[in-house]
């Protein structure tokens, strides 16, 4: 299939793809679309009983790795404010995250590598992944078996900080682990006017929530990033009672393992002691996310050099304390999260974030050179395509 035609096919896709947004885990007929646009190719699809989401395989002629690239395929619950014609079709509900981007581009690269299977070595395995807005979709995947022979595994995502197909990636620490907190302050319920014959939960609630922002400032090394926001406050029920409980949640961001266990250490001693002091009692819930996300150096530069071969601008990869569940896929094999440019415009989750479909092909182009480059086998087919 010549360029053009590949690149009509693939604005095509997208422009469905965004126009039919679902949410993590009920993403069926993305699902149903992304596997007629391959099995229209030829691709195999693996047999696994995913509810949503899919995994292709592309088996090379010759011998070498196996390969995973991980696609994201949810979408969000926002309503969409662009003008463009393909805008979202559902009210509530936005590819926001580029997500509809990663679904094509990761066909995209599957369709070059399926025409260009005389080429390839070894076998490359094309994961849509649903439900990584939850951060746990990626351990569906991972309650199967498709894992169990990858070597490597690369993911990417849409960054509108950088203009149409610019390729940026560094090593190291790409993105944060995401820990949630659940606080539940007790104390005795009374009347508004008698808090002597009860005790008051709320400002209890107050000096937790000022005391827990000390672990960044006071217990964190400095010269590691991690932040802890406090995203929910609920207590009482009308203005004349004292409630029996306060109960907030929140979320922490860390990139270093040791830090992680600092946190929900600290978390628990600040809620249990400083609720103690106003005589209230905490319970404190920890639910681990994914752990942060890690470019292996060797993936990375490889990454870095082939882009500035193939004439791909290139920028140095932003890190932030957002997370993605790519990272759990990362405790087990060595990965690279790359971020490809979709236009500069607004950011991910905003109502208004768009891509630039013009580089669909190019991220195609530049996802199945990487997987066929790193296989081995000294040149890359696809630099032309
Ligand atoms: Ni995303």
């Amino acid at each position: 299939m010549g360029g053009k035609d590949l690149e009509r096919e693939l604005r095509e896709a997208f422009y469905w793809f965004h126009e039919h947004p679902e949410l993590s885990y009920e993403e069926v007929r993305t699902t149903e679309k992304i596997r007629e646009i391959l099995s229209a190719h030829g691709i195999e699809i693996l047999p696994y009983r995913l509810e949503t989401g899919l995994v292709a395989v592309i088996r090379g002629e010759q011998e070498g790795p196996v390969q995973a690239l991980r696609c994201d395929i949810d979408a969000l619950p926002i309503e969409e404010e662009t003008k463009l014609p393909y805008r979202s079709k559902e009210p509530g509900r936005m590819h926001a995250c580029g997500h509809d981007m990663h679904i094509t581009a990761g066909i995209g690269c599957a369709v070059l590598l399926q025409e260009n299977r005389s080429n390839l070595r070894g076998t490359v395995k094309v994961i849509f992944q649903p439900a990584e807005e939850t951060s746990l979709g990626a351990l569906k995947i991972l309650e199967t078996d498709v894992m169990e022979d990858v070597e490597k595994i690369w993911g990417f995502h849409a960054d509108p900080t950088n203009a149409a197909g610019t390729i940026a990636v560094r090593e190291g620490f790409v993105t944060a682990a995401v820990d949630r907190f659940l606080i539940t302050i007790k104390g005795i319920g009374c009347h508004g006017a008698h808090p002597d014959n009860g005790i008051d939960p709320i400002p209890a609630a107050a000096a937790v929530i000022q005391a827990l922002q000390s672990i960044v400032g006071r217990n964190v090394n400095a010269f590691h990033p991690s932040l802890l926001s406090v995203t929910r406050v609920s207590a009482g029920t009308t203005w004349n009672v004292i409630p029996a409980e306060a109960v907030m949640e929140g979320t922490v961001r860390t990139m270093e393992r040791e830090d992680r266990e600092l946190y929900e250490k600290r978390l628990r001693e600040i809620a249990e002691k400083t609720a103690q002091a106003y005589g209230a009692e905490a319970e404190t819930e920890w639910i681990p996310g994914p752990p942060a996300t890690w470019n292996d150096k060797e993936m990375a530069d490889f990454c870095t050099n082939l882009a500035s071969e193939m004439g791909f601008q290139t920028a140095v990869e932003e890190s932030s304390l957002g997370g993605d569940d790519f990272a759990f896929y990362e405790e087990k094999i060595p990965g690279c999260y790359i971020k490809i440019g979709t236009g500069i415009g607004h950011p991910i989750h905003h109502p208004a974030f768009a891509v630039e479909p013009e580089m669909l092909l190019p991220a195609s182009r530049f996802l199945g050179s990487c997987l066929m480059v790193y296989a081995g086998g000294g040149f890359n087919p696809l630099a032309e395509s």
